[in-house]
């Protein structure tokens, strides 16, 4: 399974202010947004097109539209930070969402809610979640995505774990993952080290 780490010295500095603890809730949910536009970017590098021919002011262009139907699927809360960036790269797509928490002692992801648009099976099907930790959150959801008929799928997260990318690559080998950081290990309470903390907490202000 392909992990294509987005390594641009723009998205370098936007994810070591999103790591500074240091860091405000609103600038917090700037960087994530400017970071996630890099990384959709380059998730979308492979989607196909359609030639086009648009009249400029001076006679006829060739060029490309986007050729497939997209969703987007956030993984509720912290996926909402990466919304509206993936979003301005593919403004066409539809949006789906999975509602999910993890258990604060035994850190098991349960799901609290799922809706999606008709047609996944026909769809390139984007999963956003910004930290892949232990990989179950992402699992369940692929997994949720794959049983309502999807079968184009990529991840984009903006830290991963290496224990999640090996969940991930064991339950789901097809799915692509797209990232700006691969971290050295979990911690106890299994979060991201270094990583950047709790990614909902500091986004919406809950600590
Ligand atoms: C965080 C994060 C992922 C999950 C990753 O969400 O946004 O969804 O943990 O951990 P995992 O890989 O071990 O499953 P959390 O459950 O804290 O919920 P929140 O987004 O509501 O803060
Ligand atoms: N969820 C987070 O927000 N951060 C982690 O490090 C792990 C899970």
């Amino acid at each position: 399974m392909p992990v294509h780490l987005i390594s641009h010295p723009v998205a370098r500095a936007l994810l070591t202010q999103l790591r500074d603890k240091q860091t405000p809730s609103p600038l917090f949910r700037q960087y994530a947004q400017r970071l996630s536009v890099l990384i959709a970017t380059e998730a979308m590098r492979d989607l196909p097109t359609e030639a086009i021919t648009v009249e400029t002011p001076l006679g006829p262009a060739e060029g490309a539209r986007i050729a497939s139907d997209v969703v987007v699927v956030p993984v509720l809360r912290a996926g909402l930070g990466m919304l509206e960036a993936v979003l301005s790269v593919v403004p066409h797509a539809r949006v789906g969402h999975i509602g999910l928490q993890r258990d604060e002692a035994t850190a098991v992801a349960s799901q609290y809610y799922a809706k999606f648009p008709a047609g996944l099976d026909n769809s390139e099907v984007v999963l956003i979640d910004p930290m892949l930790a232990t990989g179950g959150s992402a699992v369940a959801s692929l997994q949720l995505l794959a049983a309502r008929g999807a079968r184009h799928l990529r991840l984009l997260c903006i830290v991963a774990a290496p224990e999640g990318i090996a969940e991930v690559e064991r339950h789901m080998p097809h799915v692509q993952i797209y990232t700006s950081a691969i971290d050295s290990h979990l911690n106890e309470h299994k979060f991201i080290v270094p990583g950047l903390g709790d990614f909902g907490d500091r986004l919406f202000g809950t600590m």
